[in-house]
């Protein structure tokens, strides 16, 4: 993957600005972007490498073995990794998700989720820290992750059917195992389990209504996503999205659904519940109905760049502060300078001008930034 960073000369002006005392970001919890949307979710990239390769986030023909990933050394050690979470629990940041490419296969990550979980907020509560994954590995590791701290975990699913999820997938992966890792998941305590299903009109469509029947009345939350147009590999086409409100009356024709609260400002998921009480639905309409409005997530990427959007060009360097030398205090007031200067609500623009012409080269994949 090409290096995609904001030229230094920013770089230099976001350390010089860091420090200068009177122009200083102390972490107050109280940081704020042009929008006036504070920061508490922190989106933490472990790996840019995954075992699946979904068409829609790691299309075969692109990632294929002479791909290059991210070599060993430049990737953020669970030390670097805790040390700017802590800065960034400083700004306010009360959630803290582990992604990838697929988190699961970074060796020892229990490791770091007992490092996160030492960390405080600003109200000197634990951080909310959970971890989206394939499942591929939940079974094996669903009970040391709880043991270390993790709270719950999501779990990408995009069908039952063992043929469609396998061609999904797209290295013949058995949907029984990603099941067997839900059931750990469970048993573990790592609830409430979410179950995540991106829908592709003309793929799975017809597994919408499978996937409603199978987890109603389990606990587990199933959401579906819309086909984003993340990255710049995966061909996305807009007449493969299927709108969240087409799949709500699929499912609202065979159960009828009641609008609930959000549980939390900022939400991607908007929240439905079953009338009958047998729990509840998500959508996450980023195309057909943006939520960047209320977006309080920025996204560390596995080689410590800081990212303010899922659809960004371009991410700022943390790990070139660290490693040369910066202090707390210098990474805390880089953060908040960054997050200070935030503008960005991609999926409000999409399709004009603005969205398209970001600053210099190609959006970052899902895979390297971190769903
Ligand atoms: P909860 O904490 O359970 O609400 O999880 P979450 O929805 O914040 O995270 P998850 O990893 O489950 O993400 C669900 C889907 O929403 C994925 O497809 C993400 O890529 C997408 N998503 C998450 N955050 C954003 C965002 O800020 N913008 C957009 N456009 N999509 C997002
Ligand atoms: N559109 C929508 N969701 C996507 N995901 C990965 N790529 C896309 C895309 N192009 C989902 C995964 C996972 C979450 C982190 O992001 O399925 O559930
Ligand atoms: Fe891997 Fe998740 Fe991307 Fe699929 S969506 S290729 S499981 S990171
Ligand atoms: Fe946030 Fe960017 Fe997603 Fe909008 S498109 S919700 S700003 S990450």
């Amino acid at each position: 993957m090409a290096e995609r960073v904001i030229p230094l000369v920013d770089q230099r002006l976001v350390a010089l600005r860091a420090a200068v005392p009177e122009r200083a970001v102390p972490a107050t919890g109280l940081l704020a972007d042009t929008l006036g949307r504070p920061l508490r979710d922190l989106r933490i990239s472990v790996t840019d490498r995954c075992n699946f390769r979904c068409s829609y986030c790691m299309p075969k023909e692109v990632f294929d073995k002479d791909y290059k990933y991210l070599p060993h050394a430049s990737l953020l050690s669970f030390e670097e990794i805790t040390r700017l979470a802590r800065q960034f629990l400083a700004h306010g940041v009360r959630k803290i998700r582990l992604t990838g490419g697929e988190p699961l296969l970074r060796k020892n990550l229990e490791v770091l989720v007992d490092q996160l979980a030492q960390l405080r907020t600003v109200e000197g509560t634990p951080p909310e820290l959970t971890l989206t994954t394939n499942g591929s590995l939940l079974a094996r590791k669903a009970k040391a992750l709880k043991d270390a701290g993790l709270q719950r975990v999501t779990v990408s699913l995009d069908g039952l059917d063992d043929a469609v999820f396998r061609r999904m997938n797209d290295v013949d992966f058995p949907v029984a195992e990603v099941l067997e890792g839900i059931a750990a998941a469970r048993e573990a305590g790592l609830g409430p389990v979410k179950v995540n299903m991106v829908v592709k009109r003309g793929t799975n469509e017809h597994e919408i209504l499978t996937m409603a029947r199978h987890f109603r009345g389990s606990g587990i939350v199933l959401r579906f996503i819309e086909y984003m147009d993340v990255g710049a590999t995966n061909g996305w086409r807009m007449d493969e999205v299927m709108p969240s409100s087409e799949v709500r009356a699929r499912i609202a024709a065979e159960f009828p659904l009641v609008q609930l609260d959000p549980t939390v400002p900022g939400e991607t998921a908007e929240r439905w519940g079953y009338a009958d009480g047998e729990g509840e639905v998500g959508f996450i309409s980023s195309v057909t109905q943006a939520f960047c409005g209320d977006c309080n997530r920025a996204r560390l990427s596995t080689e410590g760049k800081l990212y303010l959007c899922l659809f960004a060009h371009n991410g700022y360097d943390l790990r070139a502060l660290l490693r040369g030398g910066a202090g707390d205090e210098e990474i805390a007031s880089a953060i908040g300078h960054i997050w200070q200067g935030r503008s960005d609500r991609y999926s409000e623009l999409r399709g004009t001008m603005a969205a398209d012409t970001g600053p210099g080269g190609r959006r970052v994949e899902m895979s390297y930034i971190g769903g």
